[in-house]
């Protein structure tokens, strides 16, 4: 893509980010970039979400005559977790599309992967709730990366909470997961999240921080942007207590100060969902924030109508 037809493709969009950088065009899977630099320039300059991007080039210091934008197009994601048919299957792929706002993943129990990717015919995504770390061998009961792929599958939820819990799923276990994820060519999700007993310690992005350090040590951080970060809080997962938009925003933006401090390119690009109680009434609210990127959805996915609400509440 040239860079004309890139400044006309962004001429009817918001944009999100404004960051002065170095020189590159392009379109990837998590939205369209434009990169612009007439000089090397090391900051980003503030957050300027719906302005108009001409105007706000014109006012810019001429120091930051360099600037990036970055659209991240919002993931929604539906976790089924142990919950689904065949018939919710058929149902969900039929009607479920990708927009122009929204990428959409179904993560389905694993026994129905082949089915929901060849009904949906790429209209929509899908992908496994979990992985094995190994590629093949005596691991009764696991399923690799490679075979998510040979059904159709594009995607992996790794280190979710549910799993790091009752499966008692380490930090490190997790990152081997993560890299496995990548190295099959699958896009993750890594789910982070603090308990409400650490949240009610202060230590709520403290906790976040480290499990995001130990997954992202085991891959390229740039690995990760194709893919997502979901913030989970685990005292709003199922419990219908949905974090505040301001605390789940709070969090998004400490965690992609994480991102920038291992590398500019992955705070800009990567997605940050949201996930925990998300439903069709609070998801607008959450969306609405600049750093939430779409939602890892749970219970509310099991309803086609209301998954579909939760989807067009992206804006
Ligand atoms: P929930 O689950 O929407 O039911 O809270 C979210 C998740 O566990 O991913």
């Amino acid at each position: 893509m040239v860079a004309s037809d890139a400044l006309d493709a962004l001429s009817n969009a918001p944009p999100l980010y404004w960051a002065y950088y170095e020189t590159k065009v392009y379109l990837s899977d998590s939205g369209l970039w434009l990169i612009w630099q007439q000089s090397a320039l090391s900051d980003r300059v503030p957050l300027a979400t719906g302005c108009p991007w001409q105007p706000l080039v014109q006012r810019l210091p001429l120091r930051a005559q360099i600037f990036r934008l970055a659209m991240r197009k919002a993931l929604i994601a539906a976790n089924w977790k142990c919950h689904g048919s065949l018939t919710m299957v058929d149902e969900y792929a039929a009607v479920l599309e990708h927009s122009q706002n929204a990428e959409i993943a179904v993560f389905p129990p694993a026994v129905f992967l082949a089915r929901y990717a060849s009904k949906a015919a790429n209209r929509s995504d899908c992908g496994i709730q979990d992985l094995g770390v190994a590629v093949s061998g005596a691991h009764t009961g696991e399923i690799a990366g490679d075979m998510v792929r040979a059904v159709g599958g594009r995607w992996v939820i790794v280190g979710h909470s549910e799993r790091r819990h009752d499966q008692m799923e380490s930090d490190d276990l997790v990152a081997k997961k993560l890299n496995a994820a990548v190295n099959a060519g699958l896009r993750p999700i890594l789910c982070i999240g603090e308990t409400e007993q650490q949240r009610d310690a202060g230590n709520a992005l403290a906790v976040v921080e480290h499990q995001l350090r130990v997954a992202l040590a085991g891959i390229n951080v740039s690995q990760i942007y194709a893919g997502a970060i979901a913030y989970e809080p685990i005292w709003a997962i199922g419990t219908g207590r949905t974090a505040t938009p301001r605390q789940a925003q709070d969090m998004h933006v400490g965690i992609r100060a994480v991102l920038r401090s291992l590398d500019v390119d992955a705070a800009l690009a990567t997605r940050i969902i949201y996930g925990g109680s998300v439903n069709a009434e609070n998801a607008s609210a959450l969306f609405s924030q600049a750093d939430i990127d779409g939602a890892l959805v749970g219970g509310a996915s099991l309803q086609l109508d209301t998954f579909t609400r939760i989807i067009a509440a992206v804006a």
